[in-house]
């Protein structure tokens, strides 16, 4: 069953839409600091301020546990959004309620407001049913466009869909799933997929799923030293997750099975420990009180080189502590290579999609994903909570 959109939707001057948005962004000093999320929404939001609607905006921000965290607040994200849009916004404090409903009622056409942080309230984690009706109650037409948060089945991206009478996806997941599709349906070979990040336990289901379809799979990051330790090499002081080495070995011999080629690094930037920035230095081993932080300049070159004759590439994690410029530098020669590749290139969300905008390099990468957790839950092939609601409320 294909996913309705916009197009699908039977939609009239004066409609109130009830829009399930990801404006989950960092805030610095009360503001915005980075606003992509909120700019990939605006398409969507046009699309309905162009026909008249009276739009309901709803998003979740950061993880308050169910609790009222002024910081956590969703006003100042409205005001980036007033100024994005040129115009008037208006916020309200509850989520739901009499209260909400009449000044969502009162809206003019094209008018919007934005709802506090959905997660002030508990229920929606929890997908209650009664918070679920009380956002229906905002609107007859539902749009999910909160691409991020498609993979939690919270109530308003699960139970509120079957208290509207309409319901679709917008265009920023029309796009997302049309991008990243090309990587799980016949993508171009060779597929390249390279992975960093913390924890070997994050990826294994998308390291599982990629060695099905890739022709090789590059792992940096300090999952890499799981890995490296689950073979036997030395890593020093590295971080490894002793209980996931037997998952580590698994998810390698898998590769061999497959024929899949799965590269670690062979040089390491190492130091005394993440902070020690001064300190560091590349080795080829890692001596016993020293630990990796970041691939050493030779491996990013031979990657970097390799990468050159991928016609697809993925992108997920950093390959090194990314937070100290000494250990970015695996990072960047990556996020360089994905640049320059005339091939198909996808980033997946989160701290590579920050990765590639910090070096200023987002524009040049053919897909650069809103959605972190849920890309990677996409690309394991599972059926994302978000979807299955619209599906499910189509029967
Ligand atoms: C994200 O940032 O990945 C999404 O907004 C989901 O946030 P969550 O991991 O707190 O559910």
């Amino acid at each position: 069953m294909t996913l309705p959109t916009l197009a699908d939707l039977d939609v009239n001057h004066g409609d109130a839409v009830l829009v399930r948005v990801d404006f989950n962004v960092p805030l610095a000093d009360g503001a915005v600091s980075d606003d992509t999320r909120i700019r990939a929404a605006l398409p969507t939001i046009q699309w309905l301020r162009e026909r008249g609607c009276r739009i309901v905006l709803c998003s979740h921000l950061g993880r308050p546990s169910g609790k009222r965290k002024s910081a956590l607040s969703l006003e100042p994200v409205a005001g980036h959004l007033a100024k994005l849009l040129e115009t008037e916004i208006l916020f309200s404090p509850d989520t739901i309620g009499a209260g909400v409903e009449q000044v969502a009622k009162d809206l003019p056409p094209g008018g919007i407001l934005v709802l506090e942080n959905l997660r002030f309230d508990s229920r929606e984690k929890k997908n209650g049913d009664a918070f679920a009706a009380g956002l229906g109650r905002m609107a007859d037409i539902y749009v999910n466009d909160a691409f991020g948060a498609m993979h939690r089945a919270h109530a308003s991206i699960s139970g509120v869909v079957s208290h509207c009478s309409q319901q679709a996806v917008g265009l920023l997941i029309e796009r997302e799933l049309a991008e990243l599709s090309k990587l799980t349906n016949q993508p171009e070979r060779p597929f390249h997929a390279v992975l960093g990040g913390a924890k070997v336990s994050d990826k294994v289901g998308v390291l599982e799923s990629l060695a099905r379809r890739c022709d090789v799979i590059y792992v940096g990051g300090a999952m890499a030293y799981t890995l490296m330790a689950a073979r036997g090499d030395a890593v020093g002081a590295s971080k490894v997750e002793a209980d996931k080495l037997l998952l580590a070995k698994r998810v390698m011999e898998r590769c061999e099975e497959r024929g899949v080629e799965l590269l670690l690094p062979t040089d390491h930037v190492v130091a005394p420990a993440p902070d020690a920035a001064m300190d560091a230095e590349p080795m080829l081993t890692i001596p016993e009180d020293l630990m990796g932080l970041d691939i050493g300049p030779e491996t990013a070159a031979d990657w970097c080189e390799r990468l050159g004759a991928a016609r697809t590439l993925f992108w997920n994690g950093p390959l090194g502590f990314v937070e100290v410029d000494a250990f970015a530098g695996g990072t960047h020669a990556v996020a360089k290579a994905f640049a320059a590749s005339s091939g198909f290139t996808v980033v997946g969300g989160g701290d590579s999609a920050a990765a590639v905008a910090r070096f200023d390099l987002a524009d040049q990468i053919a897909h650069v994903s809103t959605g972190g957790g849920a890309s990677m839950e996409y690309l394991e092939g599972r059926e994302l909570p978000g979807i299955k609601a619209i599906r499910d409320a189509q029967r």
